[in-house]
This record gives structure tokens, C-alpha cells and sequence, in this order.
């Protein structure tokens, strides 16, 4: 029997592989723009990492970690996400004492969740996202969201749904947390198994449960927006105001409340409004995370960043059917006749990639017109012909496919030439 990918993980061919190149340059631009620097962290972290930050009590962690024992007897699991590494980063190498705050940081690589496939969902996806830790400037929280949001536009997707809430501050958390607490707690046995468990220790997250969504006391359940505090309020209505200035358009959700148990303030995410888009619709989430770096063992610095994954995001240009700009096509293909000829072209080749061109030649010793075919195939913006006549004469035949114009031009002047045709 031949060997199979593993569930959850998807090979990216080429011809699929431009799109991903193409999102991830675009990324690498906003990011210089918006001066976040890249950071690039290990695969695998000490499990702890990720009990102390995603929290114990969450999905991630209960349910879909990949973690195993090294030769070593060390705890070790593959990311789930880049937040917690990009912090015990920050806290490891004391960025918080850089001269430049906040610290803007970007990464972009696979994640691993052992989640149950399906459309949108991958037990091996690539994230990119971005952490600014080190302000409490609400203007921070609009500079992240307008980050993601213009990623999307200048892409070329319009469907967007951009969902905030505020989650609070400690205190009115756990004011929340009570009122959750006495409203779920008489008929908790009406619930399923991981709410009765979430009850005492995150009830918050009970209101995340896709198993009990319909139930009564869900949409009767105390509005985490009701317990802000003034401080918290004032937070978030800045976080608004500064979103109206930046003309994101927005709905505040007062149940999103996000699967990761660090967040607090500023919770976000940004769905797909696309009619073609599959039933997980959300493509990129983030939120403020004041706290975790003491968490990690470091200083207060808080933080806010979100995530995206380049496959959500390729599903949602399809389903809004943009039209990247690829197969961009190669600058110029050499057809050759005859051995000396063909010989030639080994140098030809080299010496027009070397000048800054893309460029290819025949490998499988093809008759001319099945070069041309491959020329064709290779959408070439000129083919240049040696045949063995030109070669005696130092000649080479230089055709622009754009035009069809056919110029002869001296060998031993060829990329000079070449050049001037190419920018003519
Ligand atoms: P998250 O909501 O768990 O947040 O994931 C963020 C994004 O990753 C999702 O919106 C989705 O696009 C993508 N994603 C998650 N799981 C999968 C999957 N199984 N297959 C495909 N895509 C997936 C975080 O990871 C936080 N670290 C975000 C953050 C950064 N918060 C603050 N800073």
C-alpha cells in the first residue's frame, strides 16, 4: 500500500503555492509599513508554555495538543499558536528593556492542532500573525485590527464581517464570573460534560459551547458588557472611536468571548461574509492580553496581536472569486537547433538568469516546434531562436511574443541587446 499525507495536512502544490506567496509578501509589506519586525520561534515549546498562557481549562489544551516526551523525558508540544512563544520570547531575551516600545513583532509559520478536519480546518496550518506587547494604548488595539483588515483588503476581499468585544479588566471579569457562576449553576446538569466542568473554573467559556448553543439559559446568560467597570469602558470606547476614525466599519458582539484563556479588553475577529464561504466562517482572531507576560515569569508589558491562517484566507478569495495576479510568465525561453546550438544555449541561459531574467531552455531534446509549444506553455514574454545558420553567423533571432516582431541581434551582444528589446 503507498504511503498517504496525514489527516489534517495538505501539500501545497505548485500552481496553488503562488497564492501563498503572494499573501505572504503582502503581509511582509503591511508589516514593514506598520514597522513590525519578524520573529521567528521553534516548533516545539516545553508543554507548561502553553498550559500557563492558553490555560488549562481550553479546547487547545485539553483536547488537541500534540505533545509527547522527548529521548530526554521532557514534556515538548507543537505549537498551537504563536502567542505564547512570541511572549516567552520577548520575556527570554528582556525586549522589554529594548530602547523602542512597544515591540512590534510578526511571525508567519505552521501550527498544530489535533482538531477534527474538515473544510477550513487543518490539523497542521500556517498562521501569520502579529503581537505588540509592552502599551496599553487603545490606539495600539485600532493600529493591530487595521493591520489585519488591510491585509484582507489589499488582497482583494470585500466580504468582511469585523466582530469587537471587550472582555474587562480583572475586576470585572470576576464580577462576571460570579453572576455566570450563580446563573448556570441551578440547572448545570441540563449541560453537557465540559460545561459542568467549565462551571468553577472558566465559565466563561461555557459560552463557547457549540454543543449547548440552543439552550434557554444561553441567551439569557449576564452580558460580560454589563460588568465592565469604568476603567474597562472607557477602554473600549476609545478602542471604537479610534476604529470609526481608521472608517473600519464594526458590530460589537457581547458573546464573543475567543478560545484562549489570556485575553482580556480587546477581544476581535474578523469573519467571512461570503455567501460561497463554508460553515467556519471566522478568518482571523486576536485580542489584548494584559497579564501574560507575568504569566511567563516576566515584567507587566501588556500586549495585543491577532492571528490569521493563509488557508482560511485563500478560501475566502475563492469564495469571493478575486483574481490574483499570477502566472506572471517567464521573461524569455530559448529555442535551439541543431547539437551546437543547443550546446550554446547552456551558457546563453545562465548568462540571461545571471542578467536578472527568468528564463528556460529545453531539457528533453524536443523538435522545434514542440519547443515553441513549451515556449507557449511557459507564457514567454520573447523567445530567442538559435538555429545552426545563426550560430555560424553570431546571430541570434530574438521574437517578441507580445508583438511578433522578430529582430536579429549579434551573439556576443545578445543580453545588451536583449535588454534594450525588453524595455523597449
Ligand atoms: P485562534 O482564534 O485560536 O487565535 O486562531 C487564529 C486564527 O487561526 C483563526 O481565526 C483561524 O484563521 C486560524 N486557525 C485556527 N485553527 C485553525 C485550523 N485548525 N485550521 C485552519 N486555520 C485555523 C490564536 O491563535 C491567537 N494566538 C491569536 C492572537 C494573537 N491573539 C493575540 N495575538
Amino acid at each position: 500500500m503507498s504511503i498517504r499525507i496525514p489527516r489534517g495536512t495538505q501539500d501545497i502544490l505548485p500552481g496553488e503555492v503562488e497564492k501563498w506567496q503572494l499573501i505572504e509578501e503582502k503581509a511582509r509589506e503591511l508589516c514593514e509599513k506598520f514597522q513590525y519586525r519578524e520573529i521567528r520561534t521553534p516548533i516545539f515549546e516545553h508543554t507548561e508554555l502553553f498550559l500557563r498562557s492558553v490555560g488549562d481549562t481550553t479546547d487547545i489544551v485539553q483536547k488537541e495538543m500534540y505533545t509527547f516526551e522527548d529521548r530526554g523525558g521532557r514534556s515538548l508540544t507543537l505549537r498551537p499558536e504563536g502567542t505564547a512563544s512570541t511572549v516567552r520570547s520577548f520575556v527570554e531575551h528582556k525586549m522589554y528593556g529594548d530602547a523602542s516600545q512597544p515591540v512590534k513583532l510578526y511571525y508567519m509559520g505552521p501550527m498544530f492542532r489535533y482538531e477534527r478536519p474538515q473544510a477550513g480546518r487543518f490539523r497542521q496550518f500556517v498562521q501569520f500573525g502579529v503581537e505588540a506587547i509592552g502599551s496599553a494604548d487603545p490606539a495600539i488595539d485600532a493600529e493591530v485590527i487595521a493591520l489585519a483588515m488591510s491585509l484582507y483588503r489589499s488582497m482583494g476581499l470585500r466580504k468582511l464581517k469585523l466582530i469587537v468585544n471587550s472582555l474587562g479588566d480583572k475586576e470585572s471579569r470576576s464580577a462576571h464570573r460570579e453572576a455566570l457562576v450563580s446563573h448556570f449553576k441551578p440547572r448545570i446538569g441540563e449541560f453537557c460534560q465540559d460545561c459542568q466542568n467549565r462551571l468553577e473554573k472558566n465559565p466563561m467559556r461555557i459560552l463557547d459551547c457549540k454543543q449547548d448553543r440552543e439552550h434557554e439559559l444561553m441567551k439569557s446568560a449576564p452580558s460580560i458588557i454589563d460588568y465592565l467597570n469604568d476603567d474597562s469602558k472607557a477602554y473600549f470606547e476609545k478602542v471604537q472611536k479610534y476604529l470609526k476614525n481608521l472608517d473600519i466599519d464594526f458590530t460589537v458582539d457581547p458573546n464573543l468571548v475567543r478560545g484562549l484563556d489570556y485575553y482580556n479588553h480587546t477581544a476581535f475577529e474578523i469573519m467571512s461574509d461570503s455567501e460561497g464561504f463554508g460553515a467556519i466562517t471566522t478568518l482571523c482572531g486576536g485580542g489584548r492580553y494584559n497579564g501574560l507576560t507575568e504569566e511567563i515569569g516576566g515584567p507587566e508589558a501588556p500586549g495585543i496581536g491577532f492571528a490569521l491562517s493563509i488557508e482560511r484566507f485563500i478560501a475566502a478569495l475563492e469564495a469571493e472569486k478575486v483574481d490574483l495576479p499570477l502566472n506572471k510568465g517567464i521573461d524569455c525561453y530559448l529555442v535551439s537547433l541543431g547539437e551546437e546550438a543547443k550546446d550554446y544555449t547552456v551558457g546563453l541561459l545562465q548568462k540571461l538568469r545571471m542578467a536578472g531574467y527568468s528564463a528556460e531552455r529545453d531539457y528533453l531534446d524536443r523538435k522545434i516546434k514542440a519547443q515553441f509549444k513549451a515556449a507557449d506553455r511557459s507564457n514567454a514574454k520573447f523567445v530567442a531562436v538559435l538555429g545552426e545558420d545563426e550560430l555560424k553567423a553570431n546571430k541570434i533571432n530574438v521574437k517578441s511574443m507580445e508583438s511578433g516582431e522578430q529582430t536579429e541581434v549579434d551573439l556576443d551582444s545578445f543580453i545588451e541587446k536583449f535588454t534594450e528589446l525588453y524595455q523597449s
